[in-house]
């Protein structure tokens, strides 16, 4: 077997670090690994393995090591700049930023959704973003069997989906309340003078309708994102679509409220076994024992939970799903490597 050589990039943050951890549990046939950041990060020791790795600046020569496959966790502007780099000297890339998705030469792979297309790269392969992975694992077998007519995205999006600064605005927030409150005035709540490092408000005890920055239209890049992402996944670019997406003070794991009209009638109990038996989706919907998938179910797993399937009454052929996943497994890092293995 030829010698296999991998990048990550980014390999310090929260979806990289997530990626070392999938990496090691898939055990690849790969034989050498190295590890990239900027600056700030470099020198650092990452443990992989159980072998002790020193993380690398990356620069415009770091492609020069022959490196089969890069995973690129480092967001746009590192993509912007060095995937054309790593691509010029053979090695394929494996992007999770949104900066190639939308790119008419690049395919935006979810494995268990669209796998045919990853033929189709030139050298770079998108990782949709976290929030359009869960919905088109859900949506892609409803799509197949009844054909979608309109979807409504209302999303309730954990703060790791804004990487390690998302993380400490909320754990701040948290201890900022409790050093400062007794727990019984609850106006305290809205008195949060700490210094937020990645959001434009306050997310303890709050719901910020305001992910990635806003569009002339008044949409959010996020919701643009949900919205153009599913198109070109589904293939299908005139279909109907509308989000709302939402900042939750939920440490992990996105939660999506999704309404689905339909072009063909269903029954509701079929519907539900095609849910079942497809790949990636775990079915946790039982109302009358209230069961139905939560975040603190899905932290640490890969597959796509989905509940609260029942008829939307108000539209001929419509229902409401529930649908719940790890936004930096399943949303970013597994779905990478899941590319990844079927590279290799
Ligand atoms: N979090 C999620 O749920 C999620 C889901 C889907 C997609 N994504 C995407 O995945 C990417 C990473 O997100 P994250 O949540 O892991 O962010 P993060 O926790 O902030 O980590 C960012 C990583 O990028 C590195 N980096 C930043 N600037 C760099 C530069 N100039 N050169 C090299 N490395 C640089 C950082 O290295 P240092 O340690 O040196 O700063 C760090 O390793 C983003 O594109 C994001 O949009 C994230």
């Amino acid at each position: 077997m030829e010698n296999i050589k991998i990048a990550v990039i980014g390999a310090t943050g929260l979806v990289g670090q997530t990626v070392l951890k999938v990496l090691e549990e898939k055990n690849l046939p790969i034989s050498e690994y190295a590890f990239l950041a900027s600056k700030r990060s470099c020198n650092k020791k990452i443990l992989f393995f159980g072998k002790e790795y020193i993380v690398k600046e990356l620069t415009d020569t770091s492609f020069d090591e022959n490196f089969n496959y890069a995973i690129f966790c480092a967001g746009s502007e590192v993509s912007r700049k060095f995937a054309p780099i790593a691509t010029s000297k053979g090695c394929i890339v494996i992007d999770n930023s949104s900066y190639f998705r939308m790119d008419y030469n690049v395919p935006l792979i979810v494995p268990e959704v669209n796998p045919e297309d990853i033929k189709n790269h030139h050298g770079i392969i998108a990782n949709p973003n976290c929030s359009t992975i869960q919905a088109v694992v859900a949506l892609k077998p409803l799509d197949d069997n009844y054909s979608i007519k309109r979807i409504v995205y209302s999303t309730y999006q954990a703060v790791s989906g804004a990487g390690y600064k998302g993380v400490m605005d909320l754990k701040n927030g948290i201890s900022n309340f409790l050093a400062t409150n007794d727990g019984i005035d609850l106006l305290k709540n809205s008195n949060q003078n700490y210094e937020l490092q990645k959001f434009p408000l306050p997310i303890f005890s709050n719901c910020l309708p305001h992910i990635d920055v806003f569009l002339e239209n008044g949409y959010t890049k996020e919701e643009e994102k949900m919205i153009n992402e599913t198109r070109k996944i589904l293939k299908k670019p005139n279909l109907k679509i509308t989000a709302t997406t939402v900042r939750v003070p939920v440490f992990n794991s996105h939660s999506e409220c999704i309404n689905v009209e339909f072009e063909k009638d269903f029954n509701l109990y079929d519907l539900k076994g095609i849910l079942k038996s497809s790949p990636g989706i775990i079915l946790k919907d039982d109302f009358q024992d209230e069961v139905y998938p939560t975040t603190l179910d899905t932290n640490g797993q890969d597959k796509v939970f989905v509940g609260r399937v029942r008829r939307d009454y108000s539209v001929k052929f419509g229902i409401n799903l529930w649908v719940v996943a790890d936004n930096v497994r399943k949303g970013a890092a597994s779905n990478a490597v899941q590319i990844l293995e079927r590279l290799i």
